[in-house]
């Protein structure tokens, strides 16, 4: 066992049974402004939606999550099983450890396996891009025979974890690299920490085909491994640095900016933050927490939430009159509070 996937469980573990998630991502600041008249017959409401070339039945997103120890085959097997029952992307976790020792990689093969049509992401650390080059990139996808990789950055962790790489020079032309030679589209993902319109704009001019937002608000790593940490520095660390981050609602309206299709992930926990991302500018609404707690405990448990994420997002769209994704796009909202200050403020 390397110490990349035992890490890998201890991440599952410590967010099934403690509390990882920490401050706001600002949806409860955002309202879709009420239709009293929708003039549409909600069960012909049509939730499809298109992403990178690919038609999904919904667009909840299934966020990268795990893989690359054993014991997460089968939260990946049932992850999977999910995506393809109801036509969802997904993302798997990062392929690092199953690139490093290749006798992991069945907790990601897995899913190409129990998903056979689903459109799937790989995943991989920036560092590791850096570090490995397109090599990795190209047995990342061919591991799991997936339609886009994403590149996640994720700085704060590597800052405070104990085993972080600390020096993120050179990533910037890793990716330009990356996106210039690769015959598959590119998305970069935050973790947590959001993705201002700065930064955004770097990255669509390295050519990347998609951002995912990755803000604050949901699972905090700095929790995470605040949680880990083995003496008291870094968990003193970790306390400090809680409430870092752009809120999801914030970094949306910042990535815009920027165009390009966006998915928004970190802190979305019903059918309404879908249908809210959505309204706000995201083409897909991800959800790594919501999901890992059902599909730790079954198929069914994952089909259970999944169909209740759809109903609320079904009847959030009927509510606001809208036939379609298309429509709902064009949604009002109120924004108030610490949320609209903060938008006030962004570029
Ligand atoms: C993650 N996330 C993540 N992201 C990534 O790009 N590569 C990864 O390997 C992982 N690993 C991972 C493990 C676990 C257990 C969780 C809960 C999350 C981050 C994830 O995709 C997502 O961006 C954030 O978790 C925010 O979404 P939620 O959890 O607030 O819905």
């Amino acid at each position: 066992e390397t110490a990349t996937s035992s890490r890998k469980r201890e991440h599952l573990q410590i967010c099934c049974e403690q509390p990882v998630e920490a401050g706001d991502a600002g949806f409860q600041d955002v309202r879709l402004v009420h239709n009293a008249l929708p003039e549409c017959d909600m069960d012909a409401i049509e939730t499809k939606t298109r992403f990178l070339g690919a038609t999904l039945d919904s667009p909840l997103f299934i966020a990268a999550m795990t893989g690359g120890h054993p014991d997460t085959l089968e939260v990946n097997q049932r992850l999977a099983r999910a995506a393809e029952r109801y036509n969802l992307g997904m993302g798997v976790g990062s392929q690092r450890a199953a690139l490093e020792k290749p006798e992991l990689e069945g907790s990601f093969t897995i899913v190409r396996e129990e998903a056979p049509h689903a459109f799937l992401c790989a995943n991989l650390g920036i560092i590791q891009l850096r570090d490995h080059g397109i090599e990795w990139a190209e047995r990342a996808v061919e591991m799991i025979d997936a339609q886009a990789i994403a590149i996640h950055v994720n700085s704060l962790q590597e800052a405070i974890q104990p085993e972080g790489d600390h020096n993120a020079e050179g990533c910037i032309e890793a990716l330009r690299n990356l996106c210039r030679e690769f015959s598959y589209p590119v998305i970069v993902k935050e973790t947590g920490s959001g993705i201002s319109a700065g930064t955004a704009r770097v990255i669509r001019g390295a050519g990347a085909s998609a951002i995912d937002i990755g803000g604050y608000g949901g699972t905090s790593w700095a929790k995470i491994e605040r949680l880990r940490a083995s003496g008291p520095e870094l968990a003193d660390l970790g306390d400090a640095f809680l409430s870092w981050g752009i809120p999801t609602v914030v970094s949306l309206h910042e990535v815009r900016t920027a165009g390009g299709p966006i998915i928004a992930t970190g802190g979305l926990r019903s059918g309404i933050d879908i249908a809210k991302a959505v309204a706000l500018g995201a083409d897909l609404g991800g959800m790594a927490l919501p999901l890992l707690k059902p599909a730790m405990e079954s198929d069914d448990a994952l089909s259970l939430a999944i169909e209740a994420m759809h109903r609320e997002l079904r009847v959030a769209m009927f509510l606001t009159g809208s036939r379609s994704i298309a429509d709902l796009r064009h949604a009002r909202t109120y924004i108030t509070g610490l949320t609209r200050q903060m938008i006030e403020n962004s570029e």
